[in-house]
């Protein structure tokens, strides 16, 4: 099958899976974009860009978020003393664009120092990922691995941009007695509708959800509670020993997130609603990062974070920008103008400067 024609192969793998009883919200996220075969993210379709794709990053703004990245890494290198190798690794590198722009943009010998590690099972990010990242491919600054490799303990970063809004999640609410989830009874709808909130157990996610409610829970409070992050934070941090976290993704505080009830959003041809069980495999599911738990849980690895900070900050506060102004006066103007709208989109609130968030924790 052409890889940009719509499968329906999930839907039905998933109304087999429906007959033996409901499947939670996060379960289904995890299918619909990590199904070994059928998933979003592991077929044979490209989905980041603008005409015809379903959401675009900051990466396909232009080369600035790479250009201020590789500035903030130059100065964690200078500050580790120059360490040679300086690893860099980076899961959910999806196309490998912001090791490719950081890559292009560091220089001297910082430059040489670098050893970037591209980190995504999605097979047609690592095909797109070889050809943007060729030349330090064949000069061997790059590296291609898979999510399960082990990697080497190193001195330098793990950088990601949108990984952890990708993790399959799941929403709770409090309905004043229990703890209900969100579950899909059937992906026909019907009398009784997709969805249900169903009694469970929501383990550790109902203490944390019960301390982080300004004012105590109230009927219906809720928020969405990521069950591999634990795990996924230890095996990217773990084998680096000395450096940098910085993780570039949406979300907010644990309260701020339960006083909106968050829940699962889906991005399809650059639209976005809550219908999560619609289109499994073909739309992008997504669910914003509480950054509250994030930072406790680097913290736990031994990490010392920072507060968090919205993207159009961080960019202003680690972005070369005097530079950056004397190198564009050189463009040609229509690639002066490309430059100034990619600062704008970063930095401009409403556009991805405060939904954004950079955290930033040192070892
Ligand atoms: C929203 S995309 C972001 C891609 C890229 N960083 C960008 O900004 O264009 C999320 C990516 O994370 C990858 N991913 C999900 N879980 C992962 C994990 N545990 N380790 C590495 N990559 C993962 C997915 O395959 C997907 O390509």
């Amino acid at each position: 099958m052409p890889p940009n024609i719509p499968s329906d192969a999930l839907a039905k793998i998933i109304k087999e899976l429906l007959s033996t009883g409901p499947i939670s919200a996060s379960e289904f996220m995890s299918l619909a974009l990590y199904h070994p075969e059928h998933g979003y993210y592991r077929r044979g379709a490209s989905q980041w860009g603008f005409d015809g794709k379903d959401y675009y990053t900051a990466l396909d703004l232009g080369p600035l978020l790479g250009e201020a990245v590789a500035a903030c890494l130059h100065q964690v290198w200078l500050e580790l003393d120059r360490p040679d190798p300086f690893t860099i690794l980076e899961p959910g590198a999806g196309r490998g664009w912001l090791g490719r722009d950081l890559l292009k943009a560091a220089a001297g010998d910082f430059s040489h120092a670098i050893r970037y590690i591209h980190c995504d099972d999605s097979p047609i990010a690592k095909q797109e990922a070889i050809q943007a990242l060729e030349p330090w491919l064949n000069s061997g600054q790059a590296h291609i691995k898979n999510q399960d490799d082990k990697t080497d303990a190193f001195i330098g970063a793990v950088i990601s941009n949108e990984l952890l809004d990708a993790l399959p999640a799941q929403p709770w609410r409090w309905d004043g007695e229990r703890w209900k989830r969100e579950a899909l009874i059937s992906l026909d709808g019907g009398d009784a509708g997709f969805t249900q909130w169903e009694a469970a157990d929501p383990g550790e996610a109902g203490d944390w959800f019960s301390q982080c409610a300004e004012g105590g829970l109230q009927p219906d409070d809720g928020s969405i509670w990521v069950e591999s992050l634990p795990d996924i934070l230890e095996t990217i941090c773990k084998p680096m020993q000395k450096g940098l976290f910085l993780a570039i993704d949406y979300g907010d505080s644990a309260p701020k997130l339960i006083a909106k009830r968050a829940g699962l959003r889906r991005y399809l041809k650059h639209q976005t609603d809550g219908n999560w069980w619609e289109s499994p495999g073909n739309s992008d599911l997504t669910a914003d990062v509480d950054l509250t738990r994030l930072t406790y849980l680097l913290e736990r690895q031994g990490l010392r974070p920072q507060k968090y900070t919205t993207l159009g900050h961080w960019v202003c506060a680690h972005a070369p920008l005097a530079q950056w102004e004397a190198e564009w006066m050189e463009l040609p103007s229509t690639e002066r103008a490309a430059r100034k709208q990619n600062l704008m989109r970063l930095t401009l609130p409403n556009a991805m400067g405060d939904r954004f968030k950079v955290l930033y924790a040192r070892r």
